[in-house]
């Protein structure tokens, strides 16, 4: 009897993991079909890595999940400059353009702060505006180097960050 139940509780498990995975897989599939920008791999890849969007079971649970996501990146991202500001090993010239990226990410963080209450409330459309702007940062911040014809030192982190923030956008397109 107790191995049945046992049985029984793994197909449930399993049932409720495979449901996830298909959502994860035909959410990412029309996000990536709408936006060329967003590829499709690493949106799966992004799902899987984080526990939050395993148990999801909804398009809402999704876009929640990965705007919490999109936050914990733009503070790993933060503190990588802060970092890279601290140790003092940067190119000359490179100064000015890491402050200033620093400033993004705080006014990326406050975007998505904003974006995550909207989607509490299931205000879809106030979430998009507010993703629209954490968006721009990570590019912003790249422009800053490119001005001074200097070597952006987090241009790879940079990419990451634009991408994890474009799930949840292109997922608050989809309601
Ligand atoms: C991110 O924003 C929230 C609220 O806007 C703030 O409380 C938090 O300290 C910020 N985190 C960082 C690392 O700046």
């Amino acid at each position: 009897m107790k191995f049945f139940v046992s049985v029984v509780m793994f197909f449930v498990l399993l049932k409720c993991f495979t449901a996830a995975q298909t959502l994860i897989q035909d959410s990412c599939k029309t996000a990536a079909a709408k936006d060329p920008n967003l590829k499709y791999d690493l949106c799966v890849q992004s799902f899987e890595q984080d526990p939050q969007s395993k148990i999801a079971t909804s398009l809402s649970g999704l876009v929640l999940a990965s705007t919490n996501n999109a936050a914990s990146k733009t503070i790993n991202v933060k503190g990588i400059v802060e970092t890279i500001l601290k140790s003092k090993k940067y190119a000359p010239g490179t100064e000015s353009a890491l402050r200033t990226c620093v400033e993004l990410y705080d006014d990326a963080n406050d975007s998505l702060k904003e974006a995550l209450t909207n989607i509490k409330s299931g205000d879809y459309r106030s979430a998009n505006v507010h993703l629209s702007a954490a968006l721009d940062e990570p590019g912003t911040c790249e422009d800053g180097f490119k001005e001074k014809h200097v070597k952006s030192p987090v241009t790879n982190e940079n990419n990451v960050l634009f991408q994890k923030i474009l799930i949840p956008l292109a997922f608050t397109n989809m309601f």
